[in-house]
């Protein structure tokens, strides 16, 4: 696909908000690559709407030019965060982009993190070039999806949440279920299966893209898993998040005045 006039040029600025950092860094659009080191900070806890505001603030303030996206882990509807699965619950029904916008003093964009995780795959990644269904899983805390349809993401689908075997997917198939369950990478590739056949049969993928950390390590685990959709490691890995909320906000309508940029309109 053709890169989009938006991502052709230019810089725009990405924060990702994690459960346990929040990291940014400018991004050179063209390349899909940061312009300057990140920044990382530790996430206030408890990760109240207010005390992340500030930590987001005072990394926006070190490059004040240029649009600004932020991506949060939970779905974002018109700037607004109406879910917090691995957050605090005060995010839900928190006017994200409202709340950075005033705090930041710039208009924000704020997405979920995977989608944003998504965008950049398909952008600069594994996904590019891409036709077809594709379906981007970030596997961290909880497991984050992106779906994309010839690089048009489809937002939100909180598909870490679908039912396998009775439980919320994520909290059975998360690396961090592997780690607080001290699974070997047998076992918790077992889970995976489970979880991907779920998604392959409901969804047909022409393309399954691994993200989060522990897409470092996929010669551990993706040489268990038998699924008819190819399977590749993300390419972007812990810059993802960054590279794609600065390509969504160099692309939204970020006037202040519009309700893309605040929630609410005016
Ligand atoms: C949340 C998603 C998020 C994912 C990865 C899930 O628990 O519901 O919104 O994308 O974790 O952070």
């Amino acid at each position: 696909m053709e890169p989009s006039p938006a991502t052709s040029r230019g810089r725009a600025v990405g924060i990702d908000i994690g459960g346990s950092g929040i990291k940014g860094a400018p991004v050179d659009l063209g390349s899909g690559t940061f312009a300057a080191d990140r920044v990382r900070e530790p996430t206030p806890q408890p990760s109240t709407p207010d005390a992340v505001a500030d930590v987001v603030a005072a990394i926006a303030g070190r490059w004040p030019d240029g649009p600004l996206g932020v991506t949060f882990p939970a779905v974002v509807k018109d700037g607004v965060t109406t879910t917090a699965a691995n957050v605090d619950k005060a995010w839900i029904g928190t006017d994200a982009a409202g709340l950075l916008r005033a705090r930041t003093g710039r208009p924000v964009h704020v997405v979920n993190d995977a989608d944003a995780a998504g965008v950049a795959e398909a952008r600069y990644g594994a996904a590019k070039d891409v036709r077809g269904v594709v379906v981007v899983a970030t596997l961290g805390t909880g497991i984050g999806t992106a779906l994309l349809h010839d690089g048009v993401l489809v937002p939100n689908t909180e598909l870490g949440h679908l039912e396998v075997d009775g439980h919320d997917a994520e909290t059975r198939a998360s690396d961090a279920a592997r780690d607080r369950e001290d699974l070997s990478w047998k076992d918790w590739a077992k889970r995976l299966q489970r979880y991907f056949s779920a998604l392959e049969a409901l969804l047909q993928p022409d393309l399954l893209v691994i993200g989060g950390g522990v897409s470092k390590k996929s010669e551990k685990f993706l040489p268990h898993l038998d699924l008819r959709v190819p399977v590749v490691p993300a390419q972007l890995l812990n810059t993802a998040g960054i590279v794609g909320a600065a390509a969504l906000a160099a692309e939204a309508d970020l006037d202040p005045g519009t309700a893309d940029a605040t929630g609410s309109p005016g």
